[in-house]
């Protein structure tokens, strides 16, 4: 049974789409390739990339520098043959940049502003704790859909460990800034004396007679500055939080048809549909396909090659044969486990994605019409 499905109707009346899936399948690849397909058809789409692989960053203009979205060149797409009708744009993600754009907004003043960014402690927590991507993935995703420039903005999400991190991620940030920790930091009467005991001062002391550096003094004047920000953060996550129920929001899984992303993948799918988040689509890249030699393919092969060399094509084909096997089987197993949800496949070329051709062959078997014939195949 070969059944074809297109994104076009799975992602009808969506604003925004994120791609989550487990590290390394092609999550970067496939973002890109959702975005181009609905340039393709006259949207005026934004992507979010994270940390993509080099050559696709270059093809697509995107740099660390701006952290806001640029326009892609249509040229590039015009001359692969894949003219878009609307216009794609993409960045990628700077997280501490984003962090830091944030506490600029939400800061009451230019003072408290500029007394946090500027502060040592800030600088720290910004890129260790709370400039985690997961959050400032949402965070960037929120703010592009809310300024209301693009009519759908797809996110790449942030090669984690842990497939479902950024989905807990407003929650652990604002539970961060609610928690016990930092309200103690943030009683009027102030820390110094009360949290720290004469022998934690007496540390501090002696660190800003050795170095110079009034820890205990940043500490002071960071949390002191933040008080006035903690409400606005803890809004803006819960926002942001929001915005992943939100009915405009799809959720498409990628994974690979490999047994731990496989596993991955319906583990994400289970949390997804418990958190009622809307699973559009799952993506499975990277499928092997071989076709079968018939005896006749054999025999052509035997009298083109001669008898070594044609062996040695039918080992190869039959070792391709079996990894499409293996594939299937893990297919087989996802479809089983996904109740129901529609599943897309693409399979693994011969070089990487990396150009706006690679893109738009991507996007064209991912968008393709049912019975268009070039469409995702769906191994069966
Ligand atoms: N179907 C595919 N066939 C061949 N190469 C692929 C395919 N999908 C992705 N790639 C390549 O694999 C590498 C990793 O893909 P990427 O999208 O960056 O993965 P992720 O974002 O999940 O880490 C890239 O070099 C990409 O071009
Ligand atoms: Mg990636």
């Amino acid at each position: 049974m070969t059944d074809f499905s297109s994104l076009d109707l799975l992602l009808e009346g969506r604003r925004v789409v994120i791609c989550a899936g487990p590290g390394g399948v092609g999550k970067t690849t496939t973002s890109a390739a959702i975005a181009v397909g609905l340039a393709r058809r006259g949207a005026k789409v934004a992507v979010v990339t994270i940390d993509p692989a080099r050559r696709l960053a270059d093809a697509l203009g995107v740099q660390e520098l701006g952290n806001e979205p640029r326009r892609v060149d249509p040229d590039l797409f015009d001359a692969a043959g894949f003219a878009l009708q609307g216009e794609l744009w993409a960045m990628m993600l700077d997280s501490k940049r984003t962090f830091d754009d944030l506490i600029e907004r939400l800061a009451p003043s230019a003072r408290v502003r500029d007394e946090v960014l500027g502060n040592r402690i800030y600088a720290e927590l910004s890129t260790a704790v709370a400039g985690s991507q997961e959050f400032t993935a949402i965070a960037k995703l929120y703010e592009l859909d809310a300024e209301g420039d693009y009519d759908v903005v797809v996110l790449d999400t942030p090669p984690s460990r842990n497939t479902l991190d950024f989905l807990e991620a407003p929650r652990r940030i604002s539970g961060f800034f609610q928690g016990r920790a930092i309200r103690l930091f943030l009683r009027p009467a102030g820390f110094g004396g009360r949290l720290l005991g004469a022998g934690t001062g007496a540390v501090f002391g002696l660190m800003k007679r050795a170095t110079g550096i009034d820890l205990l003094e940043d500490l002071s004047v960071f949390f002191r500055s933040l008080s006035g920000l903690v409400e606005g953060f803890v809004e803006r996550a819960r926002h942001v939080e929001a915005l992943l129920s939100d009915e405009a929001t799809a959720f498409v899984i990628v994974t690979s048809p490999e047994h731990g992303a496989v596993e991955e993948a319906t583990f994400l799918q289970r949390r997804l549909s418990d958190g009622d988040l809307a699973l559009a689509a799952v993506v499975v890249n990277r499928v092997h396909q071989a076709d079968e030699l018939s005896q006749d393919d054999a025999q052509a092969l035997a009298d083109l090659l001669g008898g070594e060399l044609a062996q040695r094509v039918q080992a190869a084909s039959a070792d391709a044969l079996a990894l499409e096997r293996r594939d299937h089987q893990g297919l087989e197993r996802l479809r089983a486990s996904l109740n129901g949800a529609p599943v897309l496949t693409l399979p693994r070329f011969d070089d990487d994605v990396h150009d706006a051709a690679g893109l738009a062959q991507v996007a064209q078997r991912l968008y393709a019409p049912p019975g268009e014939g070039v469409g995702a195949r769906t191994l069966g």
